[in-house]
Order: C-alpha cells, then sequence, then structure tokens
C-alpha cells in the first residue's frame, strides 16, 4: 500500500471527473507480486485499510478506472499496480445506492444461524465495482461458510472486500 500524498493527473480520465474522483487530493497505490491471488488479498487489506480510514472521518473510494502511467507508485519487478484508493475529505459522505436483498445472495439449505445472516448484511455494506455485488454466500454446514465469485470487473477485489466485511459482521474468522 503507497501513500502517494499527491494524487497527480491520476483521475484526470473524463469518466473520473463525471464521477468526482478527479478532486480527490491523494491516493493509496495498491502494488503486490503479479500472482493469481493478489487482487483477492488486496481486497481484503485494502478495506481494513478503507474502514480505518474512513472512522478517522477521511473518505476513501476504490478506483479502477485510474490513468495508469500517472500513477506515481514504485512496482518492481514480477509486480502489478492492481487497483488505487482515492482518500481525502469527501464534499459529502456519500449518498444511500442500491443494494441486493440477503436472498439474492446466499446458497442456504434450511435456516440460518444468526452470525451468518449478520455476516451476510455487513457483506451487502461492501463496496464492489460499479456495484455489481456479483458473489455468492454458501453456508456448508453449521460452521463453515464458501464464498463465489460470480465474475464481472475487478471481481476478485470485490470478492476480498466482501470477505473483509462478511467477518466483521459474522464475528467469525475467514481464511482467504
Ligand atoms: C474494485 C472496485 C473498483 C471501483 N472503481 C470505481 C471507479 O473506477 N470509479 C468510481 O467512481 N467508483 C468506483 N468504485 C466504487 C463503486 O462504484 C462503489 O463503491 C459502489 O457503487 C458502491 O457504493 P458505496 O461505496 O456507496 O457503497 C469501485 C469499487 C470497487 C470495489
Amino acid at each position: 500500500m503507497q501513500f502517494l500524498e499527491d494524487a497527480g493527473k491520476t483521475f484526470n480520465k473524463l469518466l473520473n471527473k463525471a464521477m468526482g474522483l478527479s478532486s480527490a487530493p491523494s491516493v493509496i497505490a495498491c502494488v503486490g507480486p503479479d500472482d493469481e491471488t493478489v487482487d483477492q488479498r488486496t481486497g481484503y487489506y485494502g478495506e481494513k485499510l478503507v474502514l480505518f480510514l474512513q472512522s478517522l472521518g477521511l473518505n476513501t473510494c476504490w478506483a479502477g478506472t485510474y490513468n495508469e502511467k500517472n500513477v506515481a507508485a514504485t512496482i518492481n519487478d514480477g509486480e502489478k499496480l492492481v487497483i488505487v484508493i482515492a482518500v481525502g475529505y469527501g464534499v459529502d459522505g456519500g449518498k444511500v445506492r442500491k443494494s441486493k436483498g440477503v436472498k439474492d445472495v446466499i446458497d442456504v439449505n434450511g435456516d440460518c444461524p444468526q452470525w451468518f445472516l449478520d455476516g451476510v448484511e455487513m457483506a451487502l455494506l461492501a463496496p464492489t465495482a460499479i456495484n455489481q455485488q456479483k458473489f455468492l454466500i454458501t453456508l456448508k454446514d453449521d460452521e463453515s461458510v464458501e464464498f463465489t465469485d460470480k465474475g464481472g470487473v475487478l471481481s476478485q477485489i470485490d470478492l476480498g472486500i466482501v470477505k473483509c466485511h462478511f467477518e466483521l459482521g459474522s464475528g467469525r474468522t475467514i481464511v482467504i
């Protein structure tokens, strides 16, 4: 996680201007080994950082639409820039968005324990790219949970974020 105090021209694309991201003063560049696990791990640990920053009164936005050549991060051989997180004091705290319901994202036979429902509700509050919420949470038996990536843009990062939220809501430890 590389904090770049000056976001520079990270968000100079037209789309980012329209979304309000271009005024973000700073960014966190998430850089890691270019392997098949890095996206999910970035989502999981990045969201812990995001929630911490929000708790300090800052505002954040995961952003996949950055201008890569303008991100002044150090990226060594064998590494990649996974995603960036915009950081600053927002004009407002954001607004309520549409969300899928609990039944849309779970696969359960029979009754759900309360800890599972608490985890799913927190997972539905997780940000996902273009608000796609393309994940499925399966209760395997009374104690174990499985997460399925239903595909989509940056969906492995989403899944890591969702696991982070599920863990916080359910109080259970999730292996990522
Ligand atoms: C992996 C990822 C990539 C995202 N990329 C962008 C982006 O490029 N531009 C943007 O405005 N928002 C982006 N977002 C923010 C989502 O659009 C937003 O979090 C989602 O619609 C849910 O809204 P909420 O954060 O208010 O809960 C991204 C979110 C995630 C998780």
